[in-house]
């Protein structure tokens, strides 16, 4: 896929067709064209906008896979009456079959709890038809290195401007979350996934003068939108990979990592690098403004026995990749997990 990483733009068009749209589905055709013949459904989303996007995923697909067919996902919709999410309700997934699944739609109104989405080997988020954004790709498909940075810049960075008017009133829950992670004066504290620093100033008032913080993302406009609140002003801000920080061993006090977890591709990197940096005996605070049942019933789903953060995934995820965890908190409104560094 071409790595336009630089966050959300008003995106050009293409013979008509916005750019994002030509991106994506020229990318799941590459992806998927070598193993024609091949049937892809496209489930979820609404069914207007699901057929234009299967369509457009048809033209991508190059004239040698034409064994790929269109008809399969028109003529489906289920039980519940011209919604596609039910396909997965009649059909497996097989080798030559694909389910490319779009969330979209009201949130809270998505059919079988969740099912179609967590069976569907790629996963699109459609809510707008504008800009689709790929949110999983099954690894036996793609590596997620082809993928993964530059739709998680598409997807942030379409968001980066309003996140703090959307989300802004959580701030005291991050306050609260730094101090049970009590960084200690004169540490240096990391907020890794930072987007627009929400948890930056009680880092930073924790750390005191002889501290200091680093806010640390992958997105660029959420660093933008961090600088524009003023976020600058009491830390670093810095773009990186949380798989590859640029800091030396061992020099963390404290990592913050609010939003993050649940994003990585392979959640044990990405806990191994953070332990990484950190210091023996210093803290992770692994952090959400609502709880998770909470959370996952705004995605409109229940949460899923797979999930990293469960807590018996965490725990021993947690303990292979250089964390003890010592508290495990899932409120209504808000989760943390707290884990400090072992050797
Ligand atoms: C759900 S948002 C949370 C932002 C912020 N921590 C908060 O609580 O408001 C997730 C953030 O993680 C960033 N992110 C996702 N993957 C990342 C990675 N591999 N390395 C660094 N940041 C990443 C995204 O750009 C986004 O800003």
């Amino acid at each position: 896929m071409r790595n336009r990483c630089t966050g959300h733009t008003p995106g050009g068009m293409l013979d008509g067709v916005p750019e994002r749209i030509h991106e994506v589905t020229a990318f799941l055709a590459e992806v998927l064209a070598p193993r024609a013949p091949l049937t892809v459904i496209v489930d979820g989303g609404d069914h207007g906008a699901a057929a234009s996007f299967a369509a457009r995923l048809a033209e991508a697909f190059p004239a040698s896979a034409r064994a790929w067919t269109v008809d399969a996902v028109l003529g489906l919709s289920g039980p519940a009456g011209g919604r596609f999410d039910s396909a997965l309700n009649v059909l497996e997934p097989a080798a030559d079959r694909i389910f490319v699944y779009l969330r979209s739609g009201p949130r809270g109104k998505q059919l079988g709890n969740g099912e179609g989405e967590r069976r569907a080997q790629v996963v699109i988020d459609h809510h707008d038809p504008q800009w689709p954004v790929i949110r999983h790709v099954h690894p036996r498909l793609a590596d997620p290195e082809r993928w993964y940075l530059t739709e998680s810049r598409a997807f942030f960075g379409a968001r980066a401007a309003g996140w703090d008017a959307k989300f802004g009133d959580d701030l005291p829950a991050y306050a609260m979350a730094v101090e049970t992670a009590a960084p200690r004066p004169g540490d240096l504290a990391l907020d890794v996934g930072c987007g627009t620093g929400r948890a930056l100033p009680a880092l930073a008032a924790a750390v005191g003068p002889q501290g200091r913080v680093v806010g640390l993302d992958l997105t660029p406009a959420m660093l933008q939108a961090a600088r524009v609140a003023g976020r600058g002003g009491c830390a670093d801000l810095l773009i990186g990979d949380a798989r590859r920080l640029p800091f030396p061993d061992a020099v963390a006090g404290v990592v913050f990592a609010a939003g993050l977890v649940q994003h990585l591709p392979d959640p044990s990197v990405g806990l191994t690098e953070l332990a990484r940096v950190t210091r023996p005996g210093g803290k992770l605070m692994i952090f959400h403004p609502s709880g998770r049942a909470a959370l996952a019933a705004r995605h409109g789903r229940s949460v899923r026995p797979d999930e990293p953060l469960n807590r018996e995934n965490l725990e021993p995820l947690m303990a292979k990749s250089g964390w003890r965890l010592t508290r495990y908190d899932d409120q209504d409104d808000y989760f943390l997990a707290l884990a400090e560094r072992v050797i």
